[in-house]
């Protein structure tokens, strides 16, 4: 443990112009000032040395139960959700705790090690003994010092149609769940579909928690359950706790019904999540040429004043076999599949992988402000652009004032010299 800061001096910050320097006082932050030249840092002060500083990177969607496990018993070959989803049951048989916690923490110290502070995992509750979901609430006790850790009770094989599907939610729940998540594609008949969204939003609203429904992760333009989680949201006055992850079935719906759509998610405040290189990994797989991208509107959702984040998903598991942790490769991903490299976009990308996953994890505690947590990244850039252009690891991660990650900074041309013979 190293001492605390008292201060991040010569930062860059978005939307501002100059250099500042943010105090911390006893873990959090304190007067936020401009600074009219650049500083030497002192005792116990951070030099971002004029690079840009964000809030601690938010992985808002990931199944860290499954994760690392590509290829185990058998690797999915045609690359569908579905053989996906089928890998994973053979997988999860052979479950055990000390399995579950050592993937899930190796899984976590990569994403610190890339600047992530606060995570969202779904966990497969569809398991009667419930191994995962038991050892995964011992994996947020053990990492608390470094990562923040929402769990999601995630029926992965349905809740209408998984035996007892119902009762394991519940008990989910009992154990300590944050988050009450659901699969309505995935259930037999659309009317299943429809009554498992209206009761896994009642279900949270009984207990006072979050929801994230894996909703319409799909190509069928006929998977319709998001006007229902959006109906239900609305009807509860719950929109802002409510997330709605992939929404892939947006990407073809017609704009006619689009538009009535949007008018609702307006209304419900809902929050999305989008998982740019899953979706182009497992959609599109029914489809000839020209084949789907199977993403949601991220840009639309945007312009209509909706909270969208990008998450990674998965870690090398039975869906998808890359990932790095590195959150700007998601990013770079999303923003290029989702047409949004304008500099309009670019210069307000970082939200998709900061403030607005904080929106969709209702954290009351986040962002760079006087009062708030200690809790940062110092980029490698002084804009976004320049972020984005080389997606280098952040070089310090910094946690309640204290330094959690601690890299040099990398210099791209010095090191292509230093790569080039004789050229
Ligand atoms: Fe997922």
């Amino acid at each position: 443990m190293t001492d605390c800061l008292n201060a991040v001096i010569n930062a860059r910050l978005q939307g501002r112009d100059g250099l500042y320097s943010l105090a911390i006082e006893n873990g959090r932050f304190g007067a936020i000032t401009s600074q009219s030249a650049e500083l030497k840092a002192l005792h116990n002060q951070l030099d971002a040395a004029g690079n840009l500083v964000t809030p601690a990177f938010v992985e808002p969607h990931i199944h860290l139960d499954a994760a690392m496990t590509a290829g185990e018993p058998r690797w999915n070959q045609s690359g569908t959700l579905f053989e996906g989803i089928e890998c994973w049951g053979e997988r999860k048989a052979t479950l055990t705790r000390d399995d579950v916690i050592g993937r899930a923490e190796q899984t976590l110290r990569l994403f610190a090690a890339h600047g992530i502070q606060y995570v969202r995992t779904h966990v497969d509750v569809t398991d009667p003994q419930l191994t995962a979901l038991q050892a995964m609430l011992e994996v947020k006790e053990r990492v608390s010092g470094y990562v923040d850790l929402q769990i999601v009770a995630f029926p992965q094989e349905g809740i209408w149609s998984f035996r007892n599907g119902r009762e394991l939610m519940e008990e989910a729940v009992r154990l300590g769940a944050d988050v009450v998540g659901g699969i309505p594609h995935f259930e037999h008949t659309r009317d299943d579909g429809v009554a498992s969204v209206r009761w896994l939003v009642e279900l949270a609203q009984r207990h006072d928690l979050l929801v994230d429904v894996h909703c319409d992760e799909i190509d069928d333009p006929g998977s319709r359950f998001l006007e229902v989680l959006a109906a239900e949201a609305l009807k509860l006055d719950y929109g802002s706790r409510v997330t709605a992850s992939h929404t892939c079935a947006m990407g073809s719906y017609n704009d006619a019904y689009c538009s009535r759509l949007f008018r609702l998610l307006k209304m419900s405040g809902l929050r999305f999540l989008c998982m740019p290189t899953e979706s182009l990994h497992l959609q599109g797989r029914f489809d000839g040429y020209p084949k789907r991208r199977g993403l949601t509107r991220v840009p639309e959702l945007l312009d209509a004043g909706l909270k969208v984040a990008f998450g990674q998903d998965s870690i090398r598991d039975p869906w998808y076999p890359m990932g790095n942790g590195n959150m700007l490769r998601t990013l770079d991903s999303g923003l290029h599949a989702c047409h949004m490299l304008g500099m309009n976009w670019i210069d307000r990308s970082l939200e998709l992988i900061t403030d607005n996953g904080a929106a969709a994890l209702h954290l009351q505690q986040y962002g760079i402000a006087e009062g708030l947590p200690a809790r940062c990244v110092v980029l490698q850039g002084q804009t976004p652009y320049e972020v984005l252009l080389n997606q280098r690891p952040v070089v310090a991660s910094v946690r309640d004032g204290q330094i959690l990650v601690q890299r040099a900074a990398e210099d791209p041309m010095a090191a292509l010299n230093n790569t080039l013979v004789s050229v």
